[in-house]
């Protein structure tokens, strides 16, 4: 059996044939794909607008910038994340304060969010970053109530978890990043995330006017919007101090087929992760799941004591599990500049103890057998 890594992307026929067609197309970038990408991925989230990025992260600084975040502004991040959600707050110079996450969901906890809210002045914080971590949508609904009532913003990061949704108060689903809650919400294309771009991003919104920001920061801060009759057709204006952070056409050609698979992904992810529950159920910990949520499975997380053992047995195994994530609290650059928000006891046990173990849509019954095998005898 050949090695079995904890995330692996499935690039088909289709796929390749979308992507050469593109290439032998008049646009390989600033062309039709990527509107047709971006129409195609606001649909399936049930968003009115979707910007197509570079990367989640290039996402995560442009949202950042158009929510007008300035130096020395606060912003609360969970530590159970990959830096690049806390780097986005650097990006614009604002401060990074980490709330803890709950033991169970290992999501931000909303209770740790409020009481530091609540420990300082109106006004103190900017905005809050939940992610939802591991394809576990984080409840939205009540993170509005929250930042509502103190004037914050929302950007949600969905980059582990399109098809993922939540069950609000009304008992009614709500789909990860569809801009009901959250001003702005940014996925990940990255190969080891549900849909393979090699690199790309996308945000999503409900708000013209954050969607308009947005399409002009992603090119440079350049618009053509302010056109008169007496210019000549080359005019433009270049308003804010932007990037290039476009995706290409034949990126978003892979991400329109990859995006038609997902549905079916999503569902073979959670078939992958009933199958560890109920081997490891009553004697391992894992992800707990709330009511009504649709987890979109990026990882299959589970907790033990000798995590680090467990690892390594796995490795001599031919199987690569990972670890996600080392808290960004403890990155050496976030100690060095000194961060600060509530106790995060559940984030630092939480590491002492996770390990995410294979979970991508083409691991087969005989691997994924393999898998628990090795699990429960070191266990
Ligand atoms: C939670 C989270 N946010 C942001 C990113 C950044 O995504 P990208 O690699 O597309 O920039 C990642 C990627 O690993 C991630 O897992």
């Amino acid at each position: 059996m050949r090695s079995i890594p904890y995330g692996r992307q499935s690039i088909t026929q289709e796929d390749i044939e979308a992507v050469v067609s593109t290439l032998k197309a008049d646009f390989l970038t600033q062309g039709p794909k990527i509107k047709e990408f971006e129409e195609k991925f606001a649909d399936y989230v049930d968003a009115r607008f979707a910007i197509a990025v570079s990367n989640a992260t290039a996402g995560l600084h442009l949202s950042v910038l158009a929510l007008g975040l300035q130096k020395g502004e606060r912003v609360i991040t969970t530590p159970i994340t990959f830096a690049a959600t806390a780097n986005s707050i650097r990006y614009a110079r604002g401060e990074v304060w980490f709330a803890d996450i709950d033991k169970d969901t290992y999501l931000l906890s909303l209770e740790s969010v409020k009481n530091l809210i609540e420990s300082k002045s109106k006004g103190f914080f900017k905005g809050i970053i939940p992610v939802d971590f591991g394809g576990l949508p984080v409840n939205l609904a009540a993170f509005r109530k929250l930042a509502n009532e103190h004037n914050l913003w929302i950007i949600e990061d969905a980059c582990h978890a399109p098809g993922g949704s939540f069950r609000d108060s009304e008992d009614k689903n709500q789909k990860c990043g569809n801009g009901n809650f959250a001003d702005l919400a940014v996925f990940s294309f990255h190969p080891v995330k549900h849909i393979a771009c090699g690199e790309g991003g996308m945000v999503t919104t409900n708000s013209k006017e954050l969607y308009e920001k947005m399409q002009m920061l992603r090119t440079h801060g350049i618009t053509k919007s302010n056109m008169q009759e007496n210019h000549g057709g080359w005019y433009y204006e270049m308003q804010e101090l932007g990037f290039n952070y476009r995706l290409t056409d034949f990126q978003s050609a892979l991400g329109i087929t990859q995006l038609a698979k997902n549905e079916a992904s999503v569902k073979r992810r959670n078939q992958i992760a009933e199958k560890y529950k109920t081997a490891f159920k009553g004697k391992i910990k894992f992800q707990a799941l709330p009511i009504g949520a649709l987890n979109a499975h990026h990882l299959f997380v589970i907790e033990v004591a000798d995590r680090k053992a467990l690892y390594n047995y796995l490795r001599k195994n031919e199987i690569f599990a990972q670890i996600h994530y080392i808290p960004v609290h403890k990155l050496p650059y976030y100690k060095k500049i000194g961060y600060k928000g509530a106790e995060l006891s559940n984030a630092e046990d939480y590491y002492k103890k996770c390990i995410s173990l294979p979970m991508f849509p083409t691991i087969s019954g005989v691997e994924q057998n393999y898998v628990i095998t090795k699990v429960l005898e070191f266990i």
